[in-house]
Order: C-alpha cells, then sequence, then structure tokens
C-alpha cells in the first residue's frame, strides 16, 4: 500500500516536469529568451534580471570571481519557474565556443532543446555543432527564429539552411507576416490565429482570433499585401512540409519551427505555451549496466556540471545532479559509485532563478545543488546502492595542449590539489606523460588556459606557466592482446600518458604519426573519446 503511494507520487512528479536547455551562437538571442520565460513563470519581476553572458557584463548566474573579470558565463545555471502546473528546469548554458564541453556536458542532462536563431544570420558556426551533438542523442529541438523586427532572410530561404546545415527536418507552427519595418504579426498554424506585433509589450501578445485565413479580418488587421503574402506562403507551407506530428519531434526527427521577437516579448508565449505541450516530460536514460526509467523506485542521478567557489572565502563546491530515477530525500544517505560508499546531503538546493533554497526532496527531471568538498567528479553517479555508470558523458580530444609548470617549488602541494580539482569540474583535460611525469593540459579554447591560469593563482596560490607542445590529438588507447600492448607501450612510450582516471592515451603530434602508429600496432584500437 505505502509502495502504491510512493509510486502514484513518483509517476505525477514525474508527469508535471520539463528540463530543457535554451542553446545557440552568441548574440542570437538565448539571454533575452531566457528571460522573458522566467517572467512568464513569475520567476523574475523585471527585465534584465538574468543578464547576457559577454564580456563586460555581469550575471546573476555566475558565481566565480573570473566571471565577473571576464565577464563570461564560464558556468552553467539553473533556472526553475512554474508555468500551466509545470514545474520547468532551463539549464543555461555557457556562449562562448572555448566552452562548449561545458555546454555539451549540460545536454545531457536535459529532455529537450530549444535553439534560437537570429533572422538576419540564419545557422551560425556553434548553433551547428550544439545541434550535431543534440542529434546523436535524439534530443527533441524547438527552433525559435528570433528578431524579427529586424530585416532578415527569408522564411523559406532559413527553413531551407536548417534544413541543409543543421540536418534537421522542419515543420514551421508559426509564419511571420512581414518582416522588419513591415513586420505586422506572426499567423499560429498550430493554432490557427493571429498575434499581432506590438513592440515592447509588457506581457500578453495581443491575439486575434479569425476563423480561417480567408477571413477579412486578416485584411484589416495586416493590409491585403501581407494578407495575400500569407495565405500564399502558408499554402506553400501545407504542401511543403509534413503536418506536425509530436512523435515524431518526440524522437527528434522533425523539429517545429516558430518566429518571434524576443526583446519584444513577442511569439514568445506561444512558443512557451506550445513547448508545455509537445516538450517531454523526464526521459530513460542509459547506463552501461541497463537503461533506467525515472519511474523506478530506486533513486539514480549524476553530476553534471560542477561550480567552485561560490563564497571566495570559503573553497566550497557544489556538484549539479540532474535526478534519473526514483525519489531524492534530504538526510539519506546515497551510495557514491565511484568513491564506494555512503555520503549524505544535508542541504541539497534547488534553483528559482537567482534564488536558491534547501529541498527536502527531489524527482526525475530536476537538478539540485550538493555541496561538496572535493567528493565530486563530472560523471560521477549517486544510487541507492547499485552501481551503475551513465554514458553520454565522453570526453573528446582537446584541440590545444601545454605542458604546464609549476613556477613556485614552495607551492608544489598547492598546484597539484588546484590542478586536481580544476579537472574534477570538467574544466580542461590533464595528461600525466609516462616518460617523465610532465603535466599536459588539453583545451578546446585558449580561454580556458587563461581561466586555469588565472584560478589556480587565486584560489590555490599557485603560480604556473605554459609551455607549447608539438602535440595535435589524444586518442584513448586500449588492446585486448597483453603482449601486443607491452609491445606498444614499450616502443612508444615517449608519445604515451595518463589521464585522471589513469586510462592510457596516445598523444600524437602529426596526423602521420598518429597513422604511422595505427598501422604499426594493428591490434591496438585508438580511441577519439574516452567512452567506449
Ligand atoms: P545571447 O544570450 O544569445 O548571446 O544573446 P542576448 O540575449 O544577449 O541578445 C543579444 C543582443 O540581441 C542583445 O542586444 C539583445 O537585446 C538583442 N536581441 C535579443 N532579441 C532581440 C530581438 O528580438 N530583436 C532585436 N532587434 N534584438 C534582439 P545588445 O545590444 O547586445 O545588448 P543589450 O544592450 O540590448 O542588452
Amino acid at each position: 500500500m505505502y509502495l502504491c503511494a510512493r509510486m502514484e507520487q513518483l509517476d505525477k512528479e514525474i508527469a508535471i516536469r520539463r528540463t530543457f536547455a535554451i542553446v545557440s551562437h552568441p548574440d542570437a538571442g538565448k539571454t533575452t529568451l531566457t528571460e522573458k520565460l522566467l517572467l512568464f513563470g513569475g520567476a523574475i519581476q523585471e527585465a534584465g534580471a538574468v543578464k547576457s553572458n559577454k564580456i563586460k557584463k555581469t550575471t546573476t548566474s555566475d558565481f566565480m570571481e573570473i566571471e565577473k573579470q571576464r565577464g563570461i558565463s564560464v558556468a552553467t545555471s539553473v533556472m526553475a519557474f512554474e508555468y500551466r502546473d509545470l514545474k520547468i528546469n532551463i539549464l543555461d548554458t555557457p556562449g562562448h565556443k572555448d566552452f562548449a564541453e561545458d555546454t555539451y556536458r549540460t545536454l545531457t542532462a536535459v529532455d529537450s532543446v530549444i535553439v534560437v536563431i537570429d533572422v538576419a544570420k540564419g545557422v551560425e558556426e556553434q548553433t551547428e555543432r550544439l545541434v550535431e551533438v543534440c542529434r546523436m542523442r535524439q534530443t527533441p529541438i524547438i527552433v525559435f527564429i528570433n528578431k524579427l523586427d529586424r530585416e532578415g532572410l527569408d522564411g523559406f530561404d532559413l527553413l531551407d539552411e536548417i534544413e541543409a546545415k543543421l540536418k534537421l527536418k522542419v515543420t514551421p507552427l508559426s509564419w511571420p507576416a512581414g518582416m522588419g519595418q513591415r513586420f505586422k504579426g506572426v499567423y499560429s498554424l498550430y493554432k490557427q490565429n493571429l498575434i499581432l506585433f506590438r513592440p515592447h509589450s509588457k506581457q500578453t501578445d495581443d491575439v486575434v482570433e479569425i476563423s480561417s485565413l480567408d477571413d477579412p479580418a486578416l485584411d484589416q488587421h495586416v493590409g491585403p499585401a501581407l494578407a495575400n503574402e500569407l495565405r500564399e506562403e502558408t499554402e506553400i507551407i501545407e504542401t511543403v512540409y509534413p503536418a506536425f506530428d509530436r512523435q515524431e519531434y518526440l524522437a527528434g526527427h522533425v523539429s517545429p519551427v516558430f518566429f518571434g521577437s524576443a526583446v519584444n516579448n513577442f511569439g514568445v508565449r506561444e512558443l512557451l505555451d506550445c513547448f508545455v505541450e509537445i516538450a517531454p516530460p523526464p526521459l530513460p536514460r542509459i547506463t552501461e549496466e541497463r537503461l533506467v526509467k525515472p519511474n523506478e523506485d530506486v533513486f539514480t542521478g549524476f553530476v553534471f556540471k560542477i561550480h567552485a567557489n561560490i563564497d571566495p572565502r570559503h573553497r566550497d563546491r557544489i556538484a549539479f545532479l540532474r535526478i534519473c530515477s526514483g525519489k531524492f530525500e534530504r538526510n539519506t544517505p546515497y551510495f557514491h559509485v565511484r568513491q564506494g560508499r555512503p555520503l549524505r546531503f544535508s542541504n541539497p538546493t534547488s534553483f528559482m532563478a537567482s534564488k536558491k533554497e534547501i529541498v527536502d526532496e527531489a524527482f526525475p527531471g530536476d537538478v539540485i545543488g550538493l555541496y561538496d568538498s572535493g567528493n565530486f567528479k563530472i560523471g560521477d553517479v549517486l544510487t541507492t546502492g547499485e552501481e551503475l555508470h551513465f554514458k553520454g558523458m565522453p570526453n573528446f580530444s582537446p584541440e590545444i595542449f601545454r605542458y604546464v609548470n609549476n613556477e613556485d617549488p614552495l607551492k608544489s602541494k598547492q598546484f597539484v590539489k588546484g590542478l586536481d580539482q580544476l579537472m574534477d569540474e570538467g574544466v580542461a583535460q590533464l595528461f600525466t606523460r609516462e616518460m617523465d611525469g610532465r603535466k599536459i593540459i588539453g583545451v578546446v579554447g585558449n580561454l580556458q588556459l587563461d581561466v586555469i591560469q588565472y584560478r589556480l593563482e587565486h584560489e590555490y596560490t599557485a603560480r604556473v606557466s605554459y609551455e607549447p607542445t608539438n602535440f595535435y590529438k589524444a586518442c584513448w588507447v586500449t588492446c585486448d592482446d597483453k603482449k601486443a600492448m607491452a609491445d606498444f607501450e614499450n616502443r612508444r612510450g615517449r608519445d604515451l600518458a595518463r589521464d585522471t582516471d589513469d586510462r592510457l592515451v596516445f598523444l600524437a603530434e602529426s596526423p602521420w604519426m598518429l597513422k604511422m602508429a595505427q598501422d604499426n600496432h594493428p591490434e591496438v584500437e585508438f580511441h577519439f573519446t574516452s567512452e567506449f
């Protein structure tokens, strides 16, 4: 009986949760859209509460000194709000491309994604990379084409570009009447009504119910020329694009497209209303051992992000845990799979926009913050006792490699500790060369190098310098044949290193060197990600 009530509560809690991320190329309007969604949800009261993550702007969701300095949202934060009886979690992602790995990891913790595209710029480079990651995992995607108050690309050309560059099949659920100076509003193909554009409208859009596109009211509102254009264009849409099918969207096969203007709060409510109707509740997750379903009675969750130094006076960290199944309860011991021991949390926090509050319980789809004094690494798993390893959070080969040197021999302890902790947070990858123990940092972008140097100095009092290397790629190597592996290690010893999980890594100096190693050692497998 007790179990029955527990399961019922769990099912109910799962059904009301939606956890997603907004992704875009910097400047397309991700921050602005996030803010408008939070305004609708009542999580914030005024515009400007969520700040953009760009240079020279500070942000409420940034905790670290370095972010204040640089104004770049190095960190990922979580913003929860309620809307139409649903509990919605938005996971924010850093906009800067040098922190792309952070974004990829956050995408493992969401169930769907909204992609923002600037109508004038079309599909930009970073959007392509982010959508590729979503596509690999079949994450359902909604596209929001932003800045319709400005002149931009033709709607059909944009849809073609999205299909070609993002390799997404699309189906428009709204369509603009005009653009830029001529912009009059959007016609919702989903709700079949017309939403009139009023710049900087406060809360609700001006919705005009029209019986059909032939309704003369349409001509009155947008003028005969635009009304006719809209009629012709919607006819084309109906013949060219498939009718919206939720199952196809949920399977990641088709992406609905909306048009609007985030800064004018236009088209945002329509987007949100559709989102809450179609977006998936918390989905099952794959582990190396088995599929974990959200409505299982046993609690499971994984850490996808670690924030350091929330309070500069204490060196504590906060680990962001995505709950995958069961119910999380405060002060209950849970099994830390990597450490093989129980841990108990007395003050887990939830995130309501900029506020943090202690929670007694949390459910699948929720992200909670766990105070951590160094127990967690990215990817760590908590369960009620089962040995599980969630998949989908691999390291990719870094693109830039540097030797890292400790500049002050008296601070070598701080240097080692600082590096270890920054690696646990996933700030970069660290390799220790087998031959001489030299430490090599691998990153995606130069900004990460600056962050490491700054944080080691300010948080750990360790001054470091970098030295160039010739490495171009890191490959994880394995081999079933012990003799062949020993031979490989013997011959290529100077190119081998260990990652922080003690896995063997081949550091190639050029594509040619890599090919040669592969040809000379056919029994050895070279993996381009750490998950194999
Ligand atoms: P991001 O997080 O994706 O990097 O973009 P963000 O929301 O910061 O928006 C980038 C710029 O685009 C901002 O202008 C923002 O005001 C503007 N913007 C967002 N939505 C719209 C829109 O619908 N129409 C138009 N015309 N502009 C839009 P900014 O000048 O960089 O910053 P701010 O001074 O306005 O904050």
